[in-house]
C-alpha cells in the first residue's frame, strides 16, 4: 500500500465558509482512513493569473517564471497522490482564486503529456445558494472539473455538493455532511 497524501485546495474567500466546512468533514474522513493531508486556503495567497508566455512548454523542468505564492504550491502538488478542488459557486462557475490555482498548474509538467494533476485521484466540493445545482451554476463547474480529469488522465473518486446560502448552513444538511466524510475515505481508499 502507497501511503496517502491529499492536498485539499480551497477556493472560497471564507475560511469559515461552507465549502470549507465540508471539506473539514472530508479531512476527518482522510485522517481516519490513515492518510496525510494538507489543506491550502488560497485567500489571501498572490497568485497571479497565467501569462500565456509558454516558458513551462518550452523548458518543461524550469518550471512557472512567475515567481509568487504559487511556487510552494507545485511541490505539494507533485507530493499528492489526490487532490480535492473546493470552491463556492460564483457567477456559474468557480470561485476566481480556484481558477487561478488551476490555471497556473499549467506549468507543471511532470512528463510527456503530463500535466499537474495527470494520474491523481480528485475529489470536488462545491457549495452554491441556489437550491438547484443546474440553475445555481454548480453543474457547469462539475463539468468543466469533468472536462479537466479527461484530459489530464485524473480520476474523480466523487464530487460533492449542497445548497447554503449563509455561512455555516451547510451544517445542517447531514447529508451532504456525511457524503464529505465518506469521500475523505474512498479518495485514501480507491485503488491503494
Ligand atoms: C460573488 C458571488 C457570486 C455567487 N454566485 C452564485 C451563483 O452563481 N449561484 C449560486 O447558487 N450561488 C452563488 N453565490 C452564493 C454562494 O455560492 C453560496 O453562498 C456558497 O454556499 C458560499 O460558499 P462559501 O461559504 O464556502 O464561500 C455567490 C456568492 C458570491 C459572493
Amino acid at each position: 500500500m502507497t501511503k496517502q497524501n491529499v492536498l485539499v485546495v480551497l477556493g472560497s474567500p471564507k475560511k469559515n465558509g461552507n465549502s470549507a466546512i465540508l471539506a473539514n468533514k472530508l479531512v476527518e474522513g482522510v485522517k481516519e482512513a490513515g492518510a496525510d493531508v494538507e489543506s491550502v486556503y488560497l485567500q489571501g495567497l498572490k497568485i497571479a493569473p497565467c501569462s500565456a508566455c509558454d516558458a513551462c512548454v518550452k523548458n518543461p523542468k524550469a518550471g512557472c517564471v512567475i515567481k509568487d505564492d504559487m511556487i510552494p504550491l507545485y511541490k505539494k502538488i507533485e507530493k499528492a497522490t489526490a487532490i480535492v478542488f473546493v470552491s463556492p459557486t460564483y457567477w456559474f462557475n468557480i470561485s476566481a482564486q480556484l481558477k487561478l490555482f488551476i490555471d497556473r498548474s499549467y506549468a507543471l509538467r511532470p512528463g510527456e503529456n503530463k500535466y499537474a494533476f495527470s494520474d491523481k485521484k480528485v475529489g470536488i466540493i462545491m457549495t452554491f445558494a441556489d437550491t438547484d445545482p443546474f440553475t445555481s451554476g454548480a453543474a457547469n463547474a462539475l463539468h468543466s472539473f469533468q472536462d479537466i480529469c479527461n484530459f489530464v488522465g485524473a480520476k474523480i473518486i466523487g464530487i460533492v455538493y449542497g445548497s447554503a446560502e449563509h455561512p455555516g448552513e451547510i451544517e445542517k444538511n447531514e447529508t451532504v455532511m456525511k457524503a464529505a466524510s465518506d469521500l475523505g475515505k474512498k479518495i485514501v481508499e480507491e485503488g491503494n
